[in-house]
């Protein structure tokens, strides 16, 4: 492609991209799916590599994170980021109310929105490009994130309008599923704890190294202007639509109301309401509408008067650990999970509560019988804070992991250097049962109507052994289970038979492979093309792929081979589970199906990405370097060590000439 048409299409894609972030993040309606969108992106990564002068910062391929800082510099706020003053229930509310309304008069409308529990950012748009983020701080000097903010994925590197300044606040966010996932793997590999997503998100936020904050599912809500020109608005939420319509995410939760009777019904509806949302809010804000009136009311040294946080009361309370037990998970890590006396949190009855590995029960000093601080933020799992030790009695029982897994008998270790112990067994049926319920999981093959229930029955039952078993079921196996009407065995049929074409990355993702998560697996799934692919690459060629470190190549490879994982793939092949993906299939006519070729040196007339898209249009593979599986190399001036390399190994060396000629 000539450089005058690559910038043409660069911006198009870039445009179009914007286009989608602005639908899927502010107006929450995706024109196009995940899958159309990452290719999308892969387009415009694959052009901004071969025309490195066309990439600018503001790229949305600028994502991933670039090279650690090696400090953050500080940034001077334009406009103090003030705090707000606290509101405990219903009579601080209507102090602030009579304050407000003593010194601008009765006639005030209030905003209220959700006050998310993150870490409060300022972002400073110039022309209409996000040129810094920065850290509260200590409301006057802040920290340059800049470089971590742009990981972020809803915040717009780039507005819809070309506004000349502006500068917002807001809140970037880790939501709770995030948080979850993120101290799961944590506790896997020993490492400490976060508290609860805030700390996460601010953890994630203030590294030096981008990359960790591009890891970490971060996203931002703004809520207030800090400074602009050029916009024009009167009131605080008509300021809100206004940042809306220019691509910035705004929280779509907010009433507008003129009687303080409402915003304390909203405030208290929300005590209960805020469990059901995926982030952490732990109270509301309110803010009077007008701006007018907000500058009449100003503010303290501290906070604006225009503002109060109504604050929710905590989600903690006491309860004595009755128990611990343990669980075995799908990788045979023992989790140790405390039996609560049942007390009532953040709106529901718990009655468990994680206590993650042994260093946790060990820092924390845990023993049964002991009487424990314990919290649920949100619909997060509960957890214990600490140990009430003013309440022992002398009766507490020091808690062991047990030396032999629960569920199978089999020796259990502890891998050094790793805080989980885990079960040698390898028919463990604690693991299989999570697995296989792992592999019929929503994001994995999505086999509806398999509960847990159902796949400990058909493990009992002898009837499943892997993954593989599922697909040979029959309707009479299935109707003979206890609570399995004939209409759900059908239904489950059919679910089982539907997911066969689920997909490749869904398969690699739900097979469970130590390393591998759902995005992983879409790499893993679009760079390889089939599972025969993926399990003939080297650790070499794993960890060329972007994306995958040493940890999960060695994972992979390790997994291919293993015989027994071997046998399974093959039982979900012969019973017509598919193995590949889409594109190949039909790429079928293409001449180089199969075949693993790698272009070097600069070839007479092709670019490398019209080389690249040549060999994918015939079926071919494109891999970045040459081992004994590949079938060709094409070769052009100045090939260096990867002709040396392919000669050394006999590999069909050719030319662009008989590129072109094979792809006929
Ligand atoms: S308005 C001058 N609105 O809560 C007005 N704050 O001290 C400043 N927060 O650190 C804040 N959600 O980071 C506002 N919808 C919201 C908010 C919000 C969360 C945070 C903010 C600040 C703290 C209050």
């Amino acid at each position: 492609m000539e450089i005058e048409k690559a910038k043409v299409v660069i911006k198009q894609l870039r445009d179009e991209i914007r286009d989608h972030d602005y639908n899927y993040y502010v107006l929450d309606n995706p024109k196009i799916s995940d899958r159309e969108y990452d290719n999308l992106m892969q387009k415009l990564i694959n052009l901004e590599e071969e025309f490195p002068q066309l990439a600018t910062d503001d790229s949305p391929t600028k994502r991933v994170g670039g090279e650690p800082l090696p400090e953050f510099s500080t940034v001077e706020h334009r406009v103090p980021l003030l705090s707000l003053a606290n509101a405990f229930g219903t009579e601080d509310l209507l102090d602030w109310h009579r304050r407000v309304t003593q010194a601008v008069g009765e006639d005030t409308e209030y905003v209220v929105e959700p006050k998310i529990d993150g870490l409060s950012i300022a972002l400073t748009y110039e022309n209409g490009r996000f040129i810094r983020g920065a850290t509260r701080g200590d409301g006057n000097i802040g920290e340059d994130i800049t470089a971590n903010l742009k990981t972020i994925a809803n915040l717009p590197l780039v507005l819809r309008e070309d506004i000349p300044m502006l500068q917002v606040r807001g809140e970037a966010y880790m939501p709770k599923g995030g948080f979850e996932n993120l101290n799961k793997i944590r506790a896997e590999k020993g490492e400490p704890l976060f508290a609860n997503p805030r700390n996460a998100a601010a953890g994630s936020l203030r590294q030096l190294d981008p990359k960790i904050a591009a890891s970490r599912q971060l996203l931002i809500y703004v809520y207030v202007v800090l400074y602009q020109e050029g916009m024009d608005f009167t009131s605080h939420s008509k300021s809100l639509d206004q940042l809306s319509r220019l691509g910035l995410p705004v929280n779509r939760e907010r009433l507008v109301t003129e009687d303080i009777g409402n915003v304390d019904e909203y405030c208290q509806q929300w005590v209960e309401k805020r469990h059901t949302l995926p982030y952490e809010v732990d109270g509301m804000v309110i803010k009077v509408n007008s701006l007018e009136q907000q500058y009449k009311l100003g503010a303290t040294a501290k906070s604006p008067r225009w503002s109060v946080a109504y604050k929710f009361p905590a989600d903690q309370g006491e309860s004595k650990i009755e128990d611990i037990f343990v669980r075995v998970g799908r990788t045979g890590v023992l989790t140790p999970t405390a039996v609560l006396q049942p007390v009532k949190l953040a709106g529901t009855t718990v009655s468990r509560a994680t206590l993650h590995n042994i260093d946790f029960i060990e820092d924390k000093d845990i023993h049964i019988g002991d009487w424990v601080l314990v919290q649920k933020a949100g619909d997060i799992i509960p957890e214990v804070v600490k140990v009430l030790k003013d309440k022992r009695t002398g009766e507490e029982v020091a808690f062991e992991m047990p030396k032999t897994c629960p569920d199978c008998g089999s020796n259990v270790v502890r891998i050094e250097g790793e805080a989980a112990a885990r079960c040698t067994g390898m028919v463990c049926p604690a693991q299989l049962r999570e697995g296989i319920t792992h592999f019929v999981s929503r994001n994995a093959m999505d086999i509806e109507g398999l509960g847990p229930a159902v796949v400990s029955q058909l493990i009992e039952e002898k009837l499943i052994e892997n993954v593989a078993d599922l697909y040979y079921l029959n309707f009479d196996q299935l109707v003979q289970l206890e609570r399995m009407g004939e209409k759900s065995a059908q239904n489950l049929l059919n679910a089982i038979e539907k997911s066969k074409q689920a997909g490749l990355d869904r398969l690699l993702f739900g097979l469970g492979i130590r390393h591998v998560g759902a995005g992983a697996a879409k790499i893993l799934a679009r760079h390889f093309n089939s599972i025969d692919a993926l399990g003939k690459a080297t650790v070499e060629e794993l960890e060329a792929v972007s994306e995958v470190g040493p940890k999960m190549a060695e994972s992979i490879v390790r997994f291919f081979a293993d015989s027994k994982n071997i046998e399974v793939l093959k039982s979900l092949q012969n019973a017509g589970v598919r193995l590949e993906e889409d594109e190949k299939q039909e790429q079928l006519e293409g001449k180089l199906v199969g075949k693993v070729l790698v272009v070097t040196g600069t070839l007479p007339n092709l670019s490398r990405t019209e080389a690249q898209e040549l060999i994918e249009s015939a079926g071919g593979k494109v891999s970045s370097s040459v081992s004994k599986n590949t079938d060709y190399l094409v070769a052009g001036a100045k090939a260096g060590s990867k002709l040396t390399k392919a000669q050394e190994l006999g590999i069909t060396i050719i030319n662009e000439e008989e590129l072109l000629k094979i792809t006929e």
